[in-house]
């Protein structure tokens, strides 16, 4: 794909999202069918699938040879990202907020070629801040370009997000790094939409995201937003992300992301 097609594929890309972010805030007050799916926690509504439709129909009809990995499954079952335009798609993106709150919820889109993150897109829908980002042309809050990670920062000086999961009892993590971190930190926070947290971090807002248990389409579009601002996305313990299956998930600023992983995440 040429920077032309690109920029293409990025204007439909975003129009279509905006468009389904109008229809879900014209909606929103109106009753929702929810159903569970793993566990009685696990959330989906008429309005994920609604909107999941919404783009498979326009993805189908307007690039006939693209595939799309998306949540709730009308998408392709995929074994490779190679050789092919990919839409990595989560409609609704914090359902749970979705649902309990009507806002801090995400769509979250990323286009990946060849197995490369070309294109971002995460709509924050109810506030109506789109981040966006295309390889290689930097990120954007709206029309805002966002500058690059402070190389410069220091862990006791960062924001962590993390969820209160972790006070929990883990048996795949030593609970007492992560509450060493969890000290040595400015502080945390926890937003309940893994594409926003992503955002966050690329925003600068917060500098530092981990989490054990992401599917692609929550993290798709946040990739291709990191890299543009210079930070680094790993699994927890500092591997290679495989966007077929879940991962664990450390983000963060470049300037800590190793010190987190070295000194703070021991997996068992
Ligand atoms: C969830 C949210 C949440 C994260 C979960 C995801 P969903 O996505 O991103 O913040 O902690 O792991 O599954 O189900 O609302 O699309
Ligand atoms: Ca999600
Ligand atoms: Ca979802």
């Amino acid at each position: 794909m040429d920077a032309q097609e690109r920029q293409k594929l990025f204007d439909q890309a975003k129009e279509w999202v905006l468009q389904a972010g109008r229809h879900i805030r014209d909606v929103i007050d109106e009753p929702l069918e929810i159903d569970t799916k793993s566990n009685p926690n696990d959330l989906v509504t008429h309005m994920d699938r609604n909107t999941e439709q919404f783009f498979i129909e326009k993805i189908k009809q307007h690039y006939p040879t693209h595939n799309i990995i998306s949540e709730e499954g009308y998408g392709d079952q995929l074994d490779t990202l190679k050789n092919s335009t990919v839409w990595i798609i989560d409609p609704i993106d914090g359902t749970m907020n979705f649902v309990h709150q009507k806002r801090n919820f995400a769509i979250s889109v990323g286009i990946f070629e060849d197995s490369v993150g070309e294109i971002g897109i995460i709509y924050d829908v109810m506030e109506d801040v789109l981040y966006t980002a295309i390889r290689g042309e930097g990120a954007y809050k709206d029309n805002q370009e966002l500058p690059p990670l402070d190389p410069n920062l220091s862990l006791d000086e960062s924001i962590c997000i993390i969820n209160s999961f972790w006070a929990c009892e883990n048996p795949k993590i030593n609970g007492k790094k992560i509450q060493e971190l969890i000290k040595k930190v400015r502080g945390t926070r926890s937003y309940g939409s893994a594409a926003l947290e992503f955002a966050y971090v690329a925003e600068g807002i917060a500098d530092s995201y981990i989490t054990m248990r992401l599917a692609p389409w929550d993290i798709a579009a946040g990739i291709v937003l990191i890299n543009e601002v210079g930070g680094n996305i790993t699994r927890a313990d500092g591997t290679k992300l495989d966007l077929l299956v879940n991962n664990t998930i450390l983000v963060a600023n470049q300037a800590i992301h190793e010190q987190i992983q070295n000194d703070y995440i021991e997996l068992k």
